[in-house]
C-alpha cells in the first residue's frame, strides 16, 4: 500500500437484484439472497430493477438517482455522525437539487472545490461554505474580496505562504472592508511510517510549528477560522484486508495526538478558541467522531454510494449504504451469442488507473465488461449469462466507481421515488445543466 486515496482493489461484490433490462419494462425482481448482504434486504432494493424501468421514455444514456436510497443514504451518514455536524462535499453530488436535499436533510454547509462554485453557492443563499482545495484562481478571489456577503460566508482553504499572498494581493486590490477574509489551514493527515508515506498528497503543514509559523503570516485583514485534517487512507480506504484494519487503526491514533497538538498550538497562538476543525469523510464518520476535538465531519460520496465505497465494514449498529445512482444504457447490437452492446458507457473515474475505476454491470444480474475493449467511448460490449436473453433496444444498468464525477457527464438526472407500482419519474440538472464547470 503506497500513496492511497481510494485503492483499486476495493471492490467487493455488492449486492445484484434480477431484473430485466427489457423493452416491455422489467421482468423479475427477485432479489439474489446469497448475493445480498442482510442490511440490504431489509431496504427497498428488491424492487429496484423495476424502479428504474419507470425512467425507460427517458432516452440513454440517461443517469438515475434513487431518491429514496440518497434520503435513506442522507439519513444513515447522519446517525453515524451521532450529532456531530455533517458537511456536504459537492465534489461528490455535482446535482444542486440533490447538494439542497442534503441540506435540508440536516446537513451542515457544504464543502466545495472551486471557489467559483462557492462563490455561486453564496448566490443561492448558503451562508457557510468551506473550501476543500486552495485557490489560486484570482478572478475568483478579486470577487470574492469584492462582496462582504461572500466574505462572512466563505472559508478558503490555505496551507502556503503562497496562498495568503495571493490572498494578500486580491485584499490590497478591493476596496477596504470591515469584514475579514476567513481562511482554514490543510493539515497533512497521512501516517508516516519511515518513508512510507499512507494518506494523500496534500498540505506541507504537518505539526503544530508549521501550523503557528503560517498563521504569524497572516495579513489583519485575514482571520483563521480552524483546520482540517483529511485522512483519505482512513475515510477513503475501504476495509479489504485485517492489514488495512491495522492501519486505520494506527492512523487514527496518531491523528488523534498530532490533532489535538496542532489545535492547541494554534489556540495558544491566537488566543482564542478555533471554530472549526474539519475531518473525515464517508468512510471514518464515527471513527472521526470519536475526536472530541473535531467539531464537523465531512461527507458526500456516501449519499450516492458508488461502487469505491462497497467494501467498508459496517461498524455495530451501523446500516449499509445504499447504492443510489445508476448509469443505463440501451443495447444497440448483438455482435456475437452472449455478448451485447450498449451505447456509451466509458465513464472512467479518476484516480490509480485500473478496473476498480470503471463502472460495474449492476442489472440485469450477470453482465461483465470484457477484458479487451472495458467500458468504451460510444460503446460497450457485454457479456455474461444475461446477455442472451437481453434484445436490442433493451436497457442495462450500470453503476459507476466514484459518486459526483459522473455527473459531468450528464446534463441532468432521473430522479425516482417512490415505491414498486406508484414510482414518480422526475428530472434535475447536474451543473452541466446549470451550464457550470468547475473542473
Ligand atoms: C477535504 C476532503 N474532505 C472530505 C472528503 C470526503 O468526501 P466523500 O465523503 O465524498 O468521500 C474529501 C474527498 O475527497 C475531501 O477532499
Amino acid at each position: 500500500m503506497g500513496c492511497v486515496s481510494h485503492v483499486d482493489d476495493a471492490a467487493t461484490p455488492m449486492t445484484s437484484a434480477s431484473a430485466g433490462g427489457s423493452r416491455a419494462g422489467a421482468r423479475s425482481t427477485a432479489v439474489s439472497r446469497d448475493a445480498v448482504p442482510a442490511t440490504l434486504e431489509a431496504r427497498p432494493l428488491a424492487g429496484l430493477g423495476a424502479r428504474l424501468a419507470a425512467t425507460s421514455t427517458v432516452p440513454a444514456p440517461v443517469l438515475a438517482v434513487d431518491l429514496d436510497a440518497f434520503d435513506a443514504n442522507a439519513s444513515e451518514l447522519l446517525r453515524r455522525a451521532a450529532g456531530r455536524p455533517l458537511r456536504l462535499a459537492t465534489k461528490s453530488v455535482r446535482v444542486p437539487f440533490l447538494i439542497e436535499r442534503g441540506l435540508a436533510a440536516g446537513f451542515t454547509g457544504l464543502m466545495t472545490y472551486h471557489l467559483a462554485e462557492a462563490l455561486w453557492w453564496v448566490e443561492r443563499g448558503v451562508d457557510d461554505v468551506l473550501m476543500g482545495y486552495p485557490s489560486v484562481d484570482r478572478t475568483a478571489l478579486d470577487a470574492l474580496v469584492r462582496d462582504d456577503r461572500a466574505r462572512r460566508a466563505v472559508t478558503l482553504m490555505v496551507d502556503d505562504l503562497a496562498h495568503l499572498e495571493l490572498l494578500v494581493a486580491a485584499l490590497d486590490r478591493a476596496p477596504a472592508s470591515e469584514v475579514p477574509v476567513r481562511v482554514c489551514l490543510d493539515i497533512d493527515a497521512s501516517l508516516r511510517l519511515g518513508p512510507v508515506h499512507l494518506g494523500v498528497r496534500r498540505s506541507p503543514v504537518r505539526n503544530p510549528e508549521d501550523a503557528v509559523a503560517l498563521v504569524r503570516h497572516a495579513d489583519p485583514r485575514i482571520e483563521v477560522r480552524g483546520v482540517m485534517f483529511y485522512e483519505a487512507q482512513v475515510a477513503g480506504l475501504p476495509d479489504t484486508s485485517p492489514a488495512v484494519r491495522v492501519v486505520k487503526k494506527a492512523s487514527l491514533a496518531e491523528l488523534a495526538r498530532r490533532r489535538g497538538a496542532v489545535v492547541a498550538a494554534l489556540e495558544a497562538e491566537l488566543a482564542r478558541p478555533l471554530e472549526l476543525v474539519n475531518g473525515g469523510g464517508t468512510g471514518s464518520i464515527a471513527a472521526t467522531g470519536q475526536d472530541r476535538v473535531v467539531t464537523e465531519i465531512t461527507s458526500g460520496s456516501g449519499l450516492l454510494s458508488p461502487t469505491l465505497f462497497d467494501g467498508y465494514r459496517l461498524r455495530p449498529g451501523e446500516q449499509r449504504l445504499l447504492p443510489a445512482a445508476f448509469i443505463g444504457l440501451d443495447v444497440v447490437r448483438r455482435p456475437a451469442p452472449g455478448i451485447v452492446t450498449a451505447f456509451s458507457g466509458g465513464y472512467i473515474a479518476s484516480g490509480p488507473v485500473g478496473p476498480a475505476r470503471a463502472p460495474r454491470p449492476f442489472l440485469p444480474e450477470g453482465l461483465r465488461l470484457l477484458g479487451t475493449e472495458g467500458a468504451g467511448e460510444v460503446q460497450t460490449p457485454l457479456r455474461g449469462a444475461a446477455a442472451r436473453g437481453l434484445r436490442i433496444g433493451d436497457r442495462v444498468w450500470l453503476r459507476h466507481a466514484k459518486a459526483g464525477e459522473v455527473m459531468e457527464r450528464f446534463a441532468e438526472v432521473a430522479l425516482v421515488s417512490g415505491p414498486e407500482g406508484a414510482v414518480v419519474v422526475d428530472r434535475a440538472p447536474t451543473y452541466r445543466g446549470h451550464s457550470l464547470t468547475f473542473g
